[in-house]
């Protein structure tokens, strides 16, 4: 399923709301920023892992939502301002100035860094679709890129997705994919081992969707691992994205976490979201109830991402802070655990409820 397609032409169908924001009634109790925590009550950061969020360089310059990461997170992902066709402007060109915008933010702010994404078939430049070349000219081009990314960060950036959906939903590599096409399946294992040549300190992850609701995406990404780490490949996570809804059940959580953990690798619930109108209508609003099973789902992914050794937990990052930040946003739905005034969902609740005392 290419869910942004898919997404993309719901959005056309249902006429979304163009300010990019919730078309429904706004959260009940909206209105004004979330009141410092008291000092015993606990904030998202708490937990027994790291927790994060996806965040853009422009939303920095707001002091609300950077007093709001400071308060609850303790590990930063940029959303896409390390992706390939935010970076690279043709070979050697590149500029990382949102990028680094966001590091030094979190550098500063004693934040992990989990870098996202070196390679995404989704988004790739025009003068890569452009390259001409043979298949040693592709894996040089490929190297190079992770080379100067990598290096560029070197030090700074703790982890990195270094290869982002590369399994279809029929659990084969995907063909649409232009490393794929020009180089073969073994761009994925030169990947890794660019990233790692170049940062050998940096923790190096997989990472994917669906893994939560379809066995043959868990097996498939479970196997694919599995084998590289055996042929020597730096490996050394799964990034599960989760981007579930309010249906989604828990077992499936436990499940897909659970399978990915028993790869032997760290387990990253790399973009956390939970849609609140799964049945996608253009005319949902936000409902005391669609809160309330928000609040159990999220409550549900932190109690079964406890479930994994703690080893492995690598840590969750949400996709994004704010519903209305949300890549879910054109469309009526409030996936994320504050809404679009940064206060306090039910969702926050359900999840420092997990916390224990
Ligand atoms: O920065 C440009 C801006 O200059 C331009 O004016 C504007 C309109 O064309 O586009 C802006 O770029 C957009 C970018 O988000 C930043 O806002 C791209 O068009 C848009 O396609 C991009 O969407 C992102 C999408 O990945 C594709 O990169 C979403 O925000 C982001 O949430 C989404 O995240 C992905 C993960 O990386 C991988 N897993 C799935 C997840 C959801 O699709």
């Amino acid at each position: 399923m290419n869910y942004i397609v898919s997404f993309c032409l719901l959005c056309v169908m249902s006429a979304c709301s163009p300010d990019n924001g919730n078309t429904g009634a706004r959260p009940p109790g909206d209105g004004g920023e979330t009141p410092d925590p008291t000092p015993t009550e606990k904030v998202l950061k708490d937990a027994a892992f790291p927790v994060g969020a996806a965040i853009e360089p422009r939303y920095l310059d707001n002091e609300a939502y950077v007093n709001l990461l400071k308060r609850e997170m303790n590990s930063i992902s940029p959303e896409n301002a390390m992706k390939m066709d935010a970076i690279s402007r043709g070979r050697k060109q590149y500029d990382f100035s949102g990028a680094d915008k966001i590091v030094d933010f979190a550098l500063d702010n004693d934040m992990r860094v989990h870098g996202h994404a070196l390679l995404w078939y989704y988004i790739t430049p025009q003068w890569i679709k452009d390259f001409q070349g043979d298949k040693d000219d592709w894996i040089e081009i490929m190297e190079e890129y992770i080379t100067d990314v990598v290096t560029h960060f070197k030090g700074k950036v703790t982890s990195w997705d270094v290869v982002n959906e590369a399994v279809d939903d029929d659990g084969n590599i995907r063909s649409n994919d232009i490393w794929y096409q020009n180089i073969g399946e073994e761009y994925i294992a030169l990947a890794f081992e660019a990233a790692h040549k170049a940062d050998p300190d940096a923790i190096l992850f997989y990472n994917d969707y669906g893994m939560v609701w379809s066995k043959t995406r868990r097996d498939k990404i479970c196997e694919m691992v599995v084998n590289l780490k055996k042929e020597g490949v730096p490996v050394h996570g799964i990034g599960l994205q989760m981007h579930i809804n309010t249906d989604t059940p828990k077992e499936n959580m436990t499940t897909s976490l659970a399978a990915a953990a028993a790869c032997g690798v760290y387990v990253h619930v790399s973009e956390l979201d939970v849609a609140t109108n799964p049945s996608n209508s253009p005319t949902a609003t936000y409902t005391r109830e669609r809160a309330e099973k928000q609040k159990a789902s999220y409550k549900a992914m932190f109690e079964a991402f406890g479930t994994i050794a703690q080893d492995k937990r690598y840590g969750i990052t949400f996709w994004g802070v704010a519903d209305n930040h949300s890549w879910l946003s054109l469309r009526p739905d409030w996936p994320l655990p504050f809404d679009r005034n940064l206060k306090k969902k039910e969702a926050y609740y359900g999840i420092t409820e997990t916390f224990g005392e």
